[in-house]
């Protein structure tokens, strides 16, 4: 199958590895606005650069396009792609608003092509043991959770580029990196009922927020606290997702989320415990979850079914970051 990637800068590498590394995927053309940065993939991957999208949808064969631009163009591009017949990975998050993922949801079906947002972090082999206990009902009834992601990004980090910390193309700490946070535990918990949030821009010269901090009520009744923030010193202190149930209690944490931490099961015996930790620590990474992305495009293709990470589930997500938004600048609960 043949990829394209859109919008050529930190991201897009991983993209083209996770291409490269497909079997039955190939990385034919990049399109950029500007022309430096497609030298690399034209050198290391034989890929056709274009300046304009709509040429280079018009002069190459593509199946799949992965859009790698700035978040707030990745609407307007994605409608061009669906009407162009061409099946789509976006990265996160899906789109700004909400108004503009339905206008990609809706052209992706009118136009019958698959539909997939990037949210990795689903494949990280912890995250994959912790659904899998979750599904088994191993932790019974979840009282509450909490959420941390307290990283790191510098000021320079902001000024790379023009569009970082706006909040109409980037949006702050919850759009653009704890929003990975938000979607697993949305697929780990479900549905929210409300939520009831407060943020800042403590340090960083940015018109979003540098720091979040809410509460979310679940559907289930299940209660949940997330704080997000980039203004750590010196480095990226921590990223975890704590679960409370009435039979177990588990923690995946460390500066990524990619060990359990803490897990306690009742229905677990030691030996078991310690074997699952071990496990995750001989390979904490697993596939890159780029490719994961990238392999379950082909083969939902192939088997013409959905791919595992869906628009919806991208809506969602986007969702929740919203509903911290209002919830801040109305300063009351809001419902989801
Ligand atoms: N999934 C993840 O873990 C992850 C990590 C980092 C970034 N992202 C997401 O990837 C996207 C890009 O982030 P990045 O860090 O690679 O940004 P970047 O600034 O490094 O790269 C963006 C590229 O898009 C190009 N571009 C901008 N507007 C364009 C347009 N209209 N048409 C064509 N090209 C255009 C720029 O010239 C630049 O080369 C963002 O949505 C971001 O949230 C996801």
């Amino acid at each position: 199958m043949n990829f394209a990637i859109i919008g050529c800068g930190f991201i897009a590498k991983k993209h083209a590895a996770a291409i490269s590394q497909t079997e039955s995927a190939k990385l034919v053309a990049v399109c950029d606005k500007v022309t430096d940065t497609m030298q690399f993939y034209k050198e290391e991957y034989g890929a056709n650069d274009y300046n304009n999208l709509e040429v280079m949808l018009e002069k190459e064969k593509i199946d799949v396009v992965c859009i790698c631009t700035p978040s707030g163009y990745h609407a307007s591009i994605a409608v061009q792609v669906a009407e162009a017949k061409k099946h789509i990975v976006v990265e996160k998050p899906i789109a700004m608003t909400l108004g503009d993922t339905e206008r990609i949801i809706e052209a992706c079906r009118v136009n019958e092509v698959k539909l997939s947002v990037v949210h990795p972090n689903r494949f990280r082999p912890v995250v994959q043991e912790l659904r899998k206990i979750l599904d088994q009902g191993l932790l019974g009834e979840v009282s509450h959770a909490s959420c941390m992601v307290n990283w790191n990004r510098n000021q320079e980090y902001y000024d790379q580029a023009t569009w970082r910390g706006t909040k109409e193309y980037d949006g702050g700490v919850l759009m653009n990196q704890a929003i990975h946070n938000l979607d697993l535990l949305l697929w780990f918990l479900g549905k929210p009922k409300q939520v009831f949030s407060m943020e800042a821009t403590r340090f960083r010269n940015i018109e979003a927020e540098d720091v979040s901090v809410g509460t979310i009520q679940f559907e289930t009744g299940a209660l949940g606290t997330v704080e997000a923030s980039t203004t750590v010193y010196p480095k990226n202190y921590e990223e975890s997702i704590t679960i409370f149930g009435e039979k177990g209690t588990v923690k995946i944490g460390g500066t990524n989320a990619l060990y359990f931490e803490h897990l306690e099961i009742e229905d677990m015996t030691d030996n078991q415990r310690q074997d699952l930790k071990e496990s995750i620590k001989a390979d904490p990474w697993g596939t890159p979850g780029h490719q994961w992305i990238i392999e379950d495009m082909v083969n939902a293709i192939s088997e013409n079914r959905e791919p595992a990470v869906t628009g919806e589930d991208g809506k969602n997500a986007l969702k929740l970051v919203l509903t911290f938004y209002e919830s801040a600048k109305l300063n009351q609960p809001v419902q989801f």
